[in-house]
Order: structure tokens, then sequence, then C-alpha cells
């Protein structure tokens, strides 16, 4: 039994390369498992600059791409496609603030970050751009769907 569309929504979370460094790879996925969302994807990879440049298309001209790119790419991270109801509203508020010092405390950057260049994870802003964000990291052979009961509950 195939869960329900409102259940599918899907959105991309990053574990950045510093936060690879820092072991908090286990601490991140624990929060999206006990907050009750479905991991449907996951890998740890290198990322390069094509992949970046994608994915990152609306910042090429910053003046921090430059340095965003090098932080991005001094080390593995973890691409993981996380799946349940609102995912992607709920993903963004997990994570807190784009600017560390404002992300509230209790939110991976909030606990985890001082400053935006080192934020700890990226979470997709929007079911349109989870999608194209998806699509970027992950083949679509790479996204698994598995039965979790979650046509069980009731909305
Ligand atoms: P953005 O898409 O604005 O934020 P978010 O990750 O919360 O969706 O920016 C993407 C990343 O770019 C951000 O996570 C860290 C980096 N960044 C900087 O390094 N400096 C900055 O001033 C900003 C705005 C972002």
């Amino acid at each position: 039994v195939l869960a329900p569309p409102e259940l599918q929504e899907k959105t991309l979370v990053l574990v950045k390369p510093d936060a690879v460094q820092r072991r908090l790879v286990g601490n991140v996925i624990q929060r999206f498992e006990r907050r009750g969302f479905k991991l449907v994807a996951m890998k740890l990879l290198q990322a390069d600059q094509g992949l970046l440049d994608k994915h990152y298309q609306q910042l090429r001209q910053k003046p921090f791409y430059p340095a965003l790119l090098a932080y991005m790419t001094s080390g593995p991270l973890v691409a993981m496609v996380w799946e349940g109801y609102n995912v992607v509203r709920s993903t963004r508020a997990m994570v807190g603030d784009t600017d560390s010092a404002a992300a509230a405390a209790g939110t991976i950057r909030g606990d985890f970050s001082m400053h935006v260049s080192r934020n700890v994870v990226h979470a997709s802003d929007s079911v349109e751009t989870a999608r194209r964000e998806i699509g970027f990291w992950f083949q679509r052979d790479e996204l698994v769907a598995w039965e979790s009961g979650d046509q069980d509950y009731t909305y």
C-alpha cells in the first residue's frame, strides 16, 4: 500500500563537510528519525564544483560564493532525502535560521553553528526546490520506497 500523496512530500538535507568532520551526522539523522520522518535515500560523497554550481545556482554571483564552494568541497558530505507530512516546512524549522546567531536554540544551527559560513546543514526551502535539488544529488533509482505504517495515521 502506498502512502497517500501528502505523506510523500520529500526534502533534501545535506550534512555539510564541517558537520561530518565534527561527527555530527548521527545527531542530525536522529532528529529527523525521532520527528517521525522517513529516510528514503542517503549517501556520503565528495561534492565537486559542477554539482554545487547547480545546487547553488541562485548564489553564484554572490561575493561569498567562492568561500562557500571551498567550504562545501573541503571534505565529504552526507546527502539525504527525508519524506513525510509537511517535511519541507518542518525541516526548515528544525534547521533554524540561515544566520547562525539568529537560529533558535534547539534547532540544528542553533545548537551547533556559530557562523553562516559553517552552518552544518542544508535543507530545501520549498517543495519545488526540493524536487529540483533531489534531482541534482540523486538518481531516480537511489530513492527507496518502503512501508513504514504511515498509512495507518489519520489526518
Ligand atoms: P541561503 O540559501 O541564503 O540559506 P539557507 O542555507 O538557509 O537556505 O544560503 C545558502 C548558503 O550559503 C548558506 O547556508 C551558507 C552560505 N552563505 C554564506 O556563506 N554567507 C552568507 O552571507 C549567506 C547569506 C549564505
